[in-house]
């Protein structure tokens, strides 16, 4: 499942205690382990095989730079959603033919780069996006390819934020205005209709859901074909969940069974677009324990990470398990909330835990911290990002240096010489 374990009450990332790492490079700090990212990866490409799927690697659920050139090197292509994200996939040679863009609000700037670059193709979600491309491609004398978004109106029963194919979300098109913009290109000169996209939401633990959505886009891709339209790539997008805590998530293989004797009819190329199943469990956040307070009814322990370095427990109330990296005895468990530095009563990490009687100075790991972790940290209450790390066998090196408070505080800085 992945490569963190527990010997002789010590937490390893791989063959590296966490503990050492934690004393060489300090806390807040985000581990990641290659070995676990890498074998995710196969198990959606094995588990695909026969279709010999386009996997583009959602880059938004971690764009550390050294996890995109893994990937790459695996033949991954990238799923992106902005200019930075572009620059991101072309900084690691990721060939552009291997990249979609996704987003509702892409700007002509990021069109144009887009372009300009030769990506596989734009992701459309809107007409008024459909008609902007049409017209920065005539600008640079090029043809888009395009896929439309498509919003099949699924429960993909998941956290209301992150449900992205029900009609009240402001993702995709419906299926009648999707086949009326198909109409409309014809028009659109620029544009090259290549394929039908999907993405219904994140943490997905059933297949049931894209079932539905494939079944209601079939015929869709039916009727295309039979009004002319080359329909040749068909993207499934991302969403596959994870083991937080209880979950039971179809496995890569039993969602593979259960989606692939309805894609292959479609006979279009697959393009997948997984983030959190990649990465997700590869990455722990480690953060230690400053002081311990007894509140009225429970224990609180204040660590070093806050919801400036981990937001999806106070934005979704996601539950990530912690640990202690160094358990000294079995003693008894304590009801504990695990809460970070900042001034919010939403800042915390874990609630009502029992955890392990803490003191100061005890290492913590929060666990299943790869996916829309730090790639979602911010500098809330002045805080410099943490530091990433990357574990492979016995060895660990540096993936992204800690921020610094100048580094934070440069383009203010800047601006305060001018005046
Ligand atoms: N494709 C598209 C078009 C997406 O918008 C996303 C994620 C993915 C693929 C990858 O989804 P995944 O396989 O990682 O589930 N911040 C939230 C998750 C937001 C997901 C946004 N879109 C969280 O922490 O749970």
């Amino acid at each position: 499942m992945d490569d963190f374990s527990v010997h002789k009450g010590e937490l390893y990332c791989e063959e590296v205690p966490v503990a050492r790492l934690a004393k060489a490079y300090g806390t807040p700090l985000y581990i990641y382990s290659q070995n676990t990212v890498l074998s995710h990866f196969r198990k959606i490409q094995s588990a695909f095989s026969e279709l010999d799927p386009l996997i583009c690697y959602s880059v938004k659920a971690n764009s550390n730079l050294s996890i995109l050139r893994l990937l790459a090197r695996q033949g991954a292509g990238l799923d992106i959603v902005s200019q930075g994200e572009l620059v991101r996939g072309q900084a690691v040679g990721v060939p552009y033919g291997k990249m979609v863009y996704a987003g509702v609000g892409k700007t002509e700037v990021e069109i144009t780069a887009a372009l300009r670059a030769g990506i596989l193709m734009f992701n459309v979600e809107s007409e008024p996006e459909a008609r902007l491309i049409n017209r920065v491609a005539g600008r640079c004398r090029k043809k888009a390819r395009v896929a439309f978004r498509i919003n099949p109106d699924v429960d993909a029963r998941t956290h209301k934020y992150i449900t992205t194919g029900k009609k009240e979300n402001k993702f995709g098109l419906s299926i009648s205005l999707a086949m009326d913009l198909f109409r409309q290109s014809r028009r659109l000169r620029n544009l090259e209709p290549v394929g039908i996209h999907m993405h219904i939401g994140s943490q997905i633990t059933s297949a049931t859901p894209y079932i539905q959505a494939i079944q209601r886009l079939k015929k869709m891709i039916a009727d295309l074909r039979q009004q002319g339209f080359e329909i040749k790539y068909f993207n499934l997008g991302g969403g596959l969940g994870i083991i937080y805590d209880e979950e039971r998530p179809q496995t890569a293989v039993e969602f593979a069974r259960a989606v692939i004797p309805l894609i292959r009819p479609l006979n279009c190329r697959l393009i997948l677009e997984p983030g959190r199943f990649i990465v997700g469990n590869a990455g722990i956040l480690v953060t230690r324990v400053q002081y311990l307070k007894r509140g009225y009814l429970k224990t609180f322990a204040i660590v070093d990470a806050g919801m400036n370095d981990l937001i999806r427990p106070s934005l979704y109330h996601a539950y990530h398990r912690i640990l202690p990296v160094s358990r000294r005895s079995r003693g008894k468990t304590v009801l504990t909330d695990i809460v970070g530095p900042i001034c919010e009563s939403g800042d915390f990490l874990g609630k009502d835990r029992h955890i392990p009687q803490l003191e100061p100075g005890d290492l913590l790991a929060v666990r299943s911290a790869g996916a829309y972790a730090m790639a979602m940290a911010s500098n809330y209450n002045s805080r410099p990002r943490p530091a990433e790390v990357m574990v492979a066998g016995g060895r660990a090196r540096v993936i992204r240096r800690r921020e610094t408070i100048n580094e934070m505080l440069e383009p203010e800085l800047a601006a305060l010489s001018k005046t």
